[in-house]
């Protein structure tokens, strides 16, 4: 950071870190709903609302990763270590809430704008769990295109995972800020 800020808004903007280890408690229905909340108001051309959020909490985490070992042996894996690891993937915090692409044909607004759009409702939820003092940290992998995983959520043929947001309290500290350059993103036309 270059420069001190006062503003608290801008501190959660220009300071979010991810954080991987995150524990119990997770966070509650009503901050959950603030998540949600928040990822409902991305910007979104044509209001499609191109967008689902899912939650999965306590044992339904399990649920997810049998169905995260059904996708694997699905698509031909017989590792055991890697089946067996696919089952304790949703445990790595208290709360997943998994941002679904509900794709929406539409003559003017292409699959690369629904992305979009879901993308910044996925970021919105993840900077609402840090306004509300969680962690939070956007993982995908195979598994977020996946047919069966995507239908296990509840999306259809189109759509996608366009985020797993696991949430929790964070676990240590959080990581220090990489050092960037204003300089080397911003350039003026
Ligand atoms: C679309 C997308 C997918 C990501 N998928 C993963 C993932 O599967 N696993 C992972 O460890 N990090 C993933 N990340 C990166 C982390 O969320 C995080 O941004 C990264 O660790 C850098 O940390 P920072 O957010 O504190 O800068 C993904 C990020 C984005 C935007």
């Amino acid at each position: 950071m270059n420069q001190p800020q006062t503003n608290p808004h801008l501190t959660l903007l220009t300071e979010r870190v991810s954080h991987a280890s995150l524990d119990l408690p997770g966070p509650s229905p009503d901050a959950i709903a603030n998540m949600v909340r928040a990822g409902m108001r991305a910007p979104d051309h044509a209001m499609l609302r191109p967008w689902q959020f899912v939650v999965v909490e306590g044992d339904r985490r399990q649920d997810l990763g049998h169905v995260l070992q059904a996708s694997l042996r699905l698509r031909g894996v017989t590792d055991e270590t890697q089946l067996e690891r696919s089952l304790n993937i949703p445990m790595r915090a208290p709360v997943i809430i998994a941002v679904l692409l509900r794709y929406k044909e539409h003559p003017k607004v292409e699959r690369t704008e629904q992305v979009g759009s879901a993308a910044a409702a996925a970021y919105a939820v993840s900077l609402a769990a840090e306004a509300q003092g969680f962690g939070s940290i956007w993982r995908t992998g195979s598994y977020a295109t996946d047919p069966h995983v995507v239908s296990a959520l509840g999306g259809g043929p189109q759509d996608e995972v366009i985020g797993f947001l696991y949430v929790g309290t964070k676990k240590g500290p959080s990581k220090t800020l990489p050092k960037l350059d204003l300089e080397d993103f911003l350039t003026h036309f």
